[in-house]
């Protein structure tokens, strides 16, 4: 496993100037991106165990299900790039299948986790030429070059991620992915609207470790930057906004309070929110009509029988 392209992660001084930016906001909101610091990993990792959490299973269901026909997409000697690449465990699935695949590129913001997971999949692929980059995804990072006689360059972003992106973000964000995998594709996982009941319930779980996610955002800025506020002066909160299609989470005020953030007093009234993540929900051919207007071609879609969840494969340009 080489370490070559290992890109800076999001520096304790961007979550500090970011959080400023977005307390100085009258409605507050700061990039999610921020709930992933070691604890906020780590806490993502049980919400997909959830019993109420149905994308990650339901994904990796239809990653089982057709392992064999998305191998042949992706060929043989690809060089596989995945988007936010958190435990791993889905791109396993894949590299089961996959015939001599010339590279494993996992980006993701959490070093050491990323790290981490990176030394257990090399333990059970020992041969797998693993590359991996510390870096946020949503931000063009240098790719190790493929190698000149491999296979095509294939990107994979499971887990409906692409749904914290607006969707003019999320068309920028595909654009900028069809560029880079240029005669390749991209095979992508998309969250579907739904019965808005299932959807509070996956991101009100009975267990609150939605909740601590969310919340950890805070705790991070208490450990990290020094802030200060009451404990039990912020509650999680999530709803579905319908006519955004999109699940918000909030940490929401529950009293008037003051928040210090190294040396500067913002004030909270009661009722007031920090926005922290939207989770924005498609229909298959909503989505496919986006990855198109970014420069894909919309190919073979799988979905499961109740019509969660769907898998894109995305044809990319010609290079
Ligand atoms: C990782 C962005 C796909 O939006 O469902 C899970 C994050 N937030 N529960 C999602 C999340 C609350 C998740 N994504």
């Amino acid at each position: 496993m080489t370490l070559a392209p290992l890109l800076k992660a999001v520096s304790t001084e961007g979550f500090a100037a970011d959080l400023h930016h977005a307390l100085a906001q009258s409605q507050r909101s700061i990039s999610p991106k921020y709930f992933y610091d070691e604890q906020g990993s780590a806490l993502f990792e049980q919400i997909c165990e959830l019993p109420e959490y149905y994308p990650t299973r339901t994904e990796l269901a239809l990653l089982r299900k057709h392992a064999a026909e998305l191998a042949n997409l992706i060929g043989p000697q690809a060089q596989l790039i995945e988007y936010g690449a958190g435990a791993l465990s889905k791109v396993r699935l894949l590299l089961a299948q996959l015939e001599r695949p010339q590279a494993f590129v996992p980006i993701d913001i959490s070093g050491p986790h990323l790290l981490q997971a990176c030394a257990a999949l090399q333990a059970d692929y020992p041969s797998l030429n693993i590359q991996p980059v510390v870096g946020d995804f949503s931000r063009a990072v240098a790719l190790p070059a493929p190698a000149p006689a491999g296979g095509q360059r294939v990107g994979f972003f499971p887990g409906s991620s692409i749904g914290n992106f607006t969707p003019p973000e999320a068309q920028a964000f595909l654009a900028m992915t069809a560029e880079q995998l240029r005669g390749g594709g991209l095979l992508i996982g998309v969250d579907l609207i739904k019965d808005p009941d299932l959807l509070h319930a996956a991101y009100n779980d009975s267990q609150g470790v939605t909740a601590r996610f969310n919340l950890n955002l805070l705790e991070r800025a208490r450990c990290e930057l020094g802030a200060q506020f009451a404990a039990d002066g912020f509650r999680h909160s999530a709803f579905y906004n319908a006519p955004l299609q999109r699940i918000e989470m909030h940490l929401l005020s529950m009293r008037r309070q003051v928040l210090r953030l190294q040396g500067l007093d913002y004030v909270f009234e009661a009722g007031e929110t920090l926005h922290t993540e939207n989770s924005y929900k498609y229909s298959v051919a909503g989505f496919q009509a986006l990855a198109e207007r970014a420069g894909f071609r919309a190919g073979p879609v799988w979905t499961d029988a109740h019509n969660w969840f769907s898998l894109h494969w995305l044809q990319a340009p010609a290079s």
